[in-house]
């Protein structure tokens, strides 16, 4: 599905040239998750927002369904737009205070202009519905939610164009054990009903490891080692990866 070759940004660079993405090439296969991991400051979340364009890269290429997506414009650019969304880690900063749920969910289709014939009521309450949250929450405001809530908000909002792939940046991390894990659980169940390949970025090795097909470990800009779960977890060729897996007290049986 995408394929990216020798990508940098065009920011982050330090006394030894190393930039916040250097030179990165990367495979992710349509339907899987591609977890993303590495210390904090490590690139991973430029990396994500380079993949949609949300930050442009310095140089490289990327492919998607073999589309240049750094070459595209305007309606070729837009589609690809809707095909890609983000969800955020800090539920309660990234949803608009002003906004009502419906406004806040609705939006994506708004600016993208991709009405299907339905009111704006119908497609927001068939996304809600999807991520466990009633249609009723729709005329609420953010701050009458937990959370969760608000991350399943996010998550609805990222849905509302039936987008093919989600960059996932830490969607669990400001929230509770036990609520972060619904909120994996509701993201593993929606790969299956709509189809998703993630990249999923986080800190937490056990998370990776439950929802990762394939993991990538990224160190100061750089990646470092690619492989599938299993490997990456029983068998790291990388000293960097082993040094995170050692870090990880769960991850030692
Ligand atoms: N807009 C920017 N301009 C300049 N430097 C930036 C910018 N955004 C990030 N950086 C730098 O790029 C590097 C990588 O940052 P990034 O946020 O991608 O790391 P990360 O792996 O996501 O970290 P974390 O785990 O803390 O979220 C850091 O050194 C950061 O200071
Ligand atoms: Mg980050």
């Amino acid at each position: 599905m995408f394929h990216v070759e020798d990508f940098s940004s065009h920011f982050g660079k330090n006394a030894a040239g190393i930039r916040a993405v250097n030179d990165v090439s990367l495979t992710i296969e349509a339907g899987e998750t591609l977890g993303l991991v590495g210390e904090s400051g490590s690139g991973k979340s430029t990396l994500g927002r380079m993949l949609l364009r949300l930050i442009e890269p310095d140089s490289g290429k990327v492919i998607f369904d073999g589309h240049d997506v750094l070459r595209a414009s305007g309606s070729d650019l837009r589609r690809l737009r809707r095909d890609m969304q983000i969800i955020f880690q800090d539920p309660f900063g990234s949803l608009d205070p002003r906004m009502t749920v419906e406004q806040i969910v609705y939006e994506p289709i708004a600016i993208h202009g991709s009405e299907d014939g339905r009111s704006r009521r119908e497609q927001a309450s068939e996304v809600m519905r999807a991520v466990g949250l009633d249609a009723s929450a729709l005329r609420r405001y953010p701050h009458e939610f937990s959370g969760g809530q608000r991350q399943r908000i996010g998550i609805a909002r990222a849905l509302v164009l039936r987008p093919r792939f989600i960059v996932a940046d830490e969607p669990v991390s400001a929230l509770d054990v036990s609520v972060g894990a619904q909120i994996v659980n509701l993201l593993k169940q929606l790969q299956r009903e709509f189809q998703l390949t993630y990249l999923f970025i986080s800190h937490s090795m056990p998370i990776v490891r439950y929802l990762a097909d394939r993991i990538a470990v990224m160190q100061r800009g750089e990646l470092v080692e690619v492989g599938t779960t299993q490997q990456i977890t029983t068998a790291p060729q990388h000293p960097y990866t082993r040094t995170l897996l050692a870090a990880t007290p769960e991850m030692q049986e």
